[in-house]
């Protein structure tokens, strides 16, 4: 029923990835109403069930956290998916337990994810730890609503930055030929999953 790699998703309700796309030129969303699935399964960290139990508890303050200006905040939805595996604990991710769980998903699929999805993890960490100063300034924002839970930015980052990583680099000979397979790809170069 849903897609493996739903967690590309998770980038829907993230505002915290917006900070690394100062200039945002996505804001108007994918070009084509496809699903990236459809042109490349790419590897995921939890089963959907997991992931869309997280969605539906957190989805609707992450949407008005969304029209909130400022510093990003963090993606509950997200923190919760790492929660739910144990990855997240006091603004870190166990990046070691992480590449376990991916590693894990990469076993049923072909050989050249288990490079691409190492690849990933260290561009994503590195990534994170470039904008460290941002993520913190995120952890440390206080309620803008009576309510709002306030989630650590770190795990949106990651999580939104391994689902547009690998989708783009899907090895050509699994990635769906089409028109707007094409668009979404390049689409989704410079965009993260909304
Ligand atoms: C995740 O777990 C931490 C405790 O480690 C907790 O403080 C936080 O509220 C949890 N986040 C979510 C979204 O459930």
């Amino acid at each position: 029923m849903f897609p493996r790699n739903i967690l590309l998703l998770v980038a829907v309700s993230c505002a915290s990835f917006r900070a690394l796309f100062a200039a945002n030129p996505c804001l108007n969303g994918p070009p084509v109403p496809k699903n990236a699935v459809e042109c490349c399964a790419t590897p995921s960290l939890v089963e959907p069930s997991a992931f869309m139990a997280c969605h539906s508890k957190w989805i609707s303050q992450t949407k008005r956290q969304m029209t909130i200006e400022g510093v990003p905040r963090g993606c509950c939805v997200a923190e919760c998916v790492m929660n739910s595996t144990n990855l997240y604990a006091d603004g870190k991710i166990d990046r070691a337990a992480l590449t376990q769980l991916y590693l894990g998903s990469v076993a049923s699929m072909a050989p050249e994810w288990k490079q691409i999805t190492l690849d990933a993890i260290d561009g994503c960490f590195k990534m994170a730890d470039a904008a460290k100063d941002e993520i913190e300034a995120g952890a440390k924002l206080t309620p803008a609503f009576d309510g709002e839970q306030i989630c650590h930015p770190i795990s949106g980052t990651i999580l939104a930055c391994m689902g547009m990583t690998l989708f783009g680099a899907c090895p050509a000979e699994l990635f769906t030929v089409n028109d707007d397979c094409t668009k979404l790809k390049s689409y989704h170069s410079k965009c993260p999953f909304l």
